[in-house]
């Protein structure tokens, strides 16, 4: 699917306590993944708790596309018989990534060393991302690439027939790209060898070497060294996906801003390069236990239980920026509603997201009342304290998930309600998040047109 045709306009009211169960779905990252790599792998991958969102249901149409067997045998319980590293066939028509930069730079990269073409493009927030920091680092496999103005979408690329392996340090932080390289450098012969200055999601990390990839990692000076030895044969595997903690910030920071909210939220990924919104929040003064650490899909996860709190504003290490990418949208939310200033610097990869989202964030909340600072890199809150958020404007959502969701968020405890002006961008990474928090008790309704 590309676009979203009709817009769907919702709205969040003042709500009484937030109580109940939060079961979020599949995360996203891993749910891509696990179809892309079952996709590289001999044999058939089994995946339970896939997410069903649009993004994931997009990769798996690709993954088809370039030949892999891909089947849904039951709610979150898929099937990929994958046709092994080097052993994608060429498309037959134009991929449609929909809204997902990580379907579309992590497909690029996996099919940047067969020696084929194929044709990518996307909704029209994708079409304004750039590729450039996936097919620059691609280039020196041998790959070219051929797009818009400024490496946007529609783009073709044409695999490298002769790849030779890559050392590359990326120059942002980020998981898309360093996980393009890896997925270029499996059908390359020799070592590829990512380093990133700061640690990124390490998913791809992980998941290769339950695949059966040689890949070591190593924390060295300039960065974390991930090693890969090329055309491995990837094993099929049984990928059981956690639970999306970035979905999962969305009712947490519900709970914590709705006066009287106690909420249980079971299985929420404490993966240190992941997790750097709940220390942030346990700084603000968050009252949330951590019950029951365990193993879950190969993640460690602990059930949360979290209250309504007072909190204060902080400022946030840069230094986390990159484990908690995802959550500044919902982060800055919550500073709205606590007393004092809070400070998010480095974090100028939120300008290249779904929307540039240190803008519409600065434009919803100054729309509701929040006075707000901006530059480049930093979006600083100066918050109102519980209760006292005025509210009653319609936000912008940029076809933009994170966006939507925030601010609706945000509407259970401002004064008067906020309206998002297009929520179907919810069903591409949380597609039960109306019914989720329905049941919780949040007041979210669709507005009559
Ligand atoms: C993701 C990486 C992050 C994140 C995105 C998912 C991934 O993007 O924002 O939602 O699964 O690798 P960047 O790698 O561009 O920071």
């Amino acid at each position: 699917m590309s676009g979203h045709d009709t817009p769907i306009p919702m709205t969040a009211r003042k709500s009484g306590p937030l109580r109940g169960t939060a079961e979020v779905p599949g995360d996203k990252s891993i749910s891509h993944r696990s179809l892309i790599f079952g996709a590289m792998a001999v044999g058939e991958t089994r995946v339970t708790g896939l997410l069903e969102g649009q993004d994931v249901l997009d990769t798996a149409k690709a993954m088809r596309a370039f030949g892999a067997e891909v089947t849904r045998h039951a709610p979150g319980e898929w099937s990929v018989h994958g046709v092994g590293v080097g052993g994608f066939s060429e498309p037959a028509d134009v991929i449609d990534c929909g809204n997902s930069g990580t379907g579309v730079r992590l497909i690029m990269g996996a099919m940047a060393t067969t020696a084929m073409s194929a044709t990518f493009t996307g909704d029209a927030s994708l079409r304004k991302r750039p590729m450039g920091r996936v097919t620059d680092p691609l280039s020196l496999f041998g790959t070219q690439a051929y797009g818009r103005k400024g490496g946007r979408l529609p783009m073709t690329v044409v695999g490298a027939a002769n790849p030779v392996p890559v050392r590359y340090t990326t120059p942002v932080p980020s998981a898309q790209v360093k996980s393009a390289i890896l997925l270029a450098g499996l059908n390359a012969p020799g070592q590829t060898v990512v380093i990133e200055r700061e640690p990124t999601r390490d998913h791809s990390e992980r998941m290769l070497v339950g695949f059966g990839a040689e890949l070591t990692v190593e924390d060295a000076k300039e960065g974390r060294i991930i090693t890969l030895t090329g055309r491995p044969e990837l094993r099929p595997q049984t990928v059981a996906v956690p639970r999306d903690p970035s979905s999962a910030a969305f009712p947490v920071c519900a709970a914590l801003i709705t006066e009287g909210s106690d909420i249980f939220v079971p299985g929420v990924s404490q993966n240190l390069t992941r997790n750097g919104l709940y220390p942030t929040l346990v700084e603000m003064g968050a009252d949330i236990t951590f019950e029951n650490p365990r193993e879950e899909g190969g993640e460690p996860v602990a059930d949360l239980r979290v209250k309504f709190s007072a909190l204060k504003g902080i400022e946030v290490p840069p230094s986390r920026a990159a484990s908690m990418i995802d959550e500044f949208p919902v982060l800055s939310v919550v500073a709205a509603c606590a007393e004092g200033i809070t400070i998010m610097r480095g974090v100028k990869e939120l300008r290249v997201k779904e929307s540039d989202r240190i803008d519409a964030m600065a434009r919803g909340l100054e729309a509701c009342g929040v006075r707000v600072e901006e530059d480049e890199d930093t979006l600083i809150v100066h918050g109102m304290g519980a209760g006292n958020v005025p509210g009653g404007a319609t936000c912008a959502v940029h076809l933009d998930h994170r966006i939507a969701m925030s601010f609706l968020v945000l509407g259970l405890a401002t004064k008067k309600p906020v309206t998002v002006d297009d929520g179907s961008p919810i069903a591409t990474s949380f597609p039960v998040f109306e019914t989720l928090m329905a049941g919780l008790g949040a007041a979210l309704e669709r507005t009559p047109a």
